[in-house]
């Protein structure tokens, strides 16, 4: 039976870790930095959260938010970032990607410790992204010094104008 589950980093059952960090260097080995081939683990942010559909250790869906700790003009940016939106092949079309979603930008939104959702895709994917309130920043918005780094668009959810005019990110999430 597929489930809705969410878990804190710490709480992640080891089986869908693996399956996450699995779909994650197949789908986007592109942006994959040479230091992180043989990562085994997912990278560390205590206050991560996953929102995952599961069948008992079968991955489905998932989405997670990270955040990142940014300070901009002496200011913490309060940002939730969201990444690792994946439906395994077998179960897209059905659902499963929108729920979870949908759970992630609920959460962010009514996290008072976050002003700003933000996450990176595809410029394809973004109807995808709009059905749960999420749009796209202007091009230069935020630029992404990492070299090789994706090319992709930035969407936000919640309050960007609590986004310095422009940000520059040395990493992405
Ligand atoms: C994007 C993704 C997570 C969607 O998951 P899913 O479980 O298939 O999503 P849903 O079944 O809830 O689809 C919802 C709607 O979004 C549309 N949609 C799904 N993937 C889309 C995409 N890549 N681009 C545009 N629209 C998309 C579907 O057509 C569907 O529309 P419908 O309801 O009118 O049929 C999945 O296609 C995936 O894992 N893609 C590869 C990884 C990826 O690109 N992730 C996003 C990284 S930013």
């Amino acid at each position: 039976m597929i489930e809705d589950l969410t878990f804190t980093r710490r709480d992640l059952p080891r089986e869908l870790e693996i399956q996450v960090l699995a779909f994650m260097r197949i789908v986007w080995s592109d942006g994959w930095p040479a230091e992180d081939r043989s990562r085994t683990r997912l990278w560390e942010d205590d206050r991560a959260v996953h929102f995952v559909r599961a069948d008992g250790n079968l991955l489905v869906s998932h989405a997670q938010v990270v955040v990142p700790q940014l300070e901009r003009g002496g200011r913490r940016l309060r940002i939730a970032g969201v990444g690792g939106v994946m439906t395994y092949p077998h179960f897209r079309g059905q659902g499963h990607g929108s729920a979870v979603m949908r759970r992630t930008t609920e959460h962010i939104l009514t996290d008072p410790s976050f002003d700003v959702g933000m996450l990176f895709c595809e410029p394809e994917v973004t109807p995808f992204y709009e059905r749960f309130r999420w749009a796209t920043l202007p091009a230069g918005r935020v630029i992404q010094l990492a070299p090789g780094g994706p090319e992709d668009v930035v969407m936000t959810v919640g309050d960007a104008t609590a986004l310095p005019d422009v940000l520059r990110l040395e990493w992405s999430w």
